[in-house]
C-alpha cells in the first residue's frame, strides 16, 4: 500500500555504493524494493543526513533512475554544503530515506518531447527519457559532464554544451533547443532557475508545452511545514502559493512565476 501525506514513513536503505562521478557531484544506489516499485520520473526521495543532531533536517534529492528488478534506486547529487558533504561520506552501511515524494512529470502519450537539463538538473531527466517513446536529450554543463552515455542510451538523440568548451558545443544549451523547438510537442526541464525561465520563453515563443521541476529549500518534505512554498498562477489569472514538496516539485511551466 502507497503511504502518502503525513503519514509517510522512514525507511533504513542498505547503500550499495556512494560514488564520486567527477569533482563534487556523487552517485549513490541504495536498496529500496518498496521505493524502486513505487517511484515515477521526476519524484524525490528525502534523506537523513546522518545519525547525528545536526544537520536535523532531511535533504531532498531526486530520484536518477530505478532497478525495479534489482530493487534499487540512484540519485546524483552535487556538495553544496554540510547536508550533501555528510550524505557523501556515507559509503557503506544504511541511510535513513521517506519517498518516494512529490509529483512526477506527466507523460504526454505520442509526443514529440525533449528533455532539457543544466548540471545537476539532469539528474531527474534520465528515468523520465527512458519512458517516452521519442524523446532528445539537451544537457549543458559548466565544465565537467557526467551521466551522458546513460542519455545517449535512452534518448534519440543527445545534444551536449559546456559553458568552456571541453566536451560538445561550446555554450549554452538553451541556444541548441532554440534551433530545434519546432521539432517538439513537449518539452521538460530541470536545472538552475535562469536557465529553466529561458526553456520556458522559448517554448511560450513556439507553443510548446513545458513542464519544470522546481527546487525550493524544504523541511518535511510532505505539505505540513509551507517551508516550500512557491508562487502559483491558475487559468483564471489569479496568483496564490504551491507547496514545491506536495503539489510538485514538477509543475506545468505556465504556472510558474520566476523572480528575476
Ligand atoms: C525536489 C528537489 C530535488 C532535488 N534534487 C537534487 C538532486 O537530484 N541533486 C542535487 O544535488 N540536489 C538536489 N536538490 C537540491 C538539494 O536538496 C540541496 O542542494 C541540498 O538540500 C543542500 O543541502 P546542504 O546541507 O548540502 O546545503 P545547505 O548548507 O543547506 O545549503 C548550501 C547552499 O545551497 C543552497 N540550497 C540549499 N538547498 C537548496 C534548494 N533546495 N534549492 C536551491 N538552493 C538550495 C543554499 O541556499 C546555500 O546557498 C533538490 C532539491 C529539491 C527541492
Ligand atoms: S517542505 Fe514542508 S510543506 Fe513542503
Amino acid at each position: 500500500m502507497r503511504l502518502v501525506g503525513v503519514d509517510m514513513k522512514n525507511e533504513i536503505c542498505e547503500i550499495i555504493h556512494n560514488k564520486e562521478l567527477t569533482l563534487g557531484v556523487f552517485e549513490m544506489i541504495f536498496r529500496s524494493e518498496n521505493i524502486a516499485a513505487l517511484a515515477m520520473p521526476g519524484q524525490f526521495v528525502h534523506l537523513r543526513v546522518n545519525t547525528g543532531l545536526y544537520p536535523l533536517l532531511r535533504r531532498p534529492i531526486s530520484i536518477h533512475s530505478v532497478d525495479k528488478t534489482k530493487g534499487t534506486v540512484a540519485i546524483i547529487y552535487h556538495i553544496v554544503g554540510k547536508g550533501t558533504e555528510e550524505i557523501s561520506k556515507q559509503v557503506t552501511g544504511v541511510i535513513d530515506v521517506m519517498g518516494p515524494l512529490g509529483n512526477g512529470f506527466p507523460k504526454l502519450a505520442g509526443k514529440k518531447c525533449a528533455v532539457v537539463g543544466g548540471g545537476i538538473g539532469v539528474a531527474p531527466l534520465l528515468e523520465l527519457s527512458k519512458s517516452l517513446s521519442h524523446c532528445d536529450a539537451y544537457l549543458g554543463f559548466r565544465n565537467c559532464t557526467y551521466k551522458v552515455e546513460a542519455f545517449e542510451n535512452s534518448c534519440n538523440k543527445v545534444y551536449l554544451t559546456t559553458e568552456d568548451g571541453s566536451a560538445g558545443h561550446k555554450g549554452y544549451i538553451t541556444d541548441q533547443l532554440k534551433k530545434n523547438i519546432t521539432e517538439y510537442d513537449v518539452v521538460y526541464t530541470c536545472g538552475p532557475k535562469i536557465m529553466m525561465k529561458k526553456v520556458m520563453e522559448i517554448c511560450q515563443l513556439n507553443n510548446v508545452e513545458c513542464y519544470v521541476s522546481l527546487e525550493e529549500r524544504m523541511a518535511c518534505g510532505i505539505g505540513a511545514c509551507l517551508v516550500c512554498a512557491c508562487k502559483i498562477q491558475e487559468e483564471n489569472g489569479e496568483w496564490h502559493h504551491k507547496k514545491v514538496c506536495k503539489d510538485g516539485p514538477v509543475f506545468n511551466a505556465k504556472e510558474v512565476l520566476f523572480d528575476d
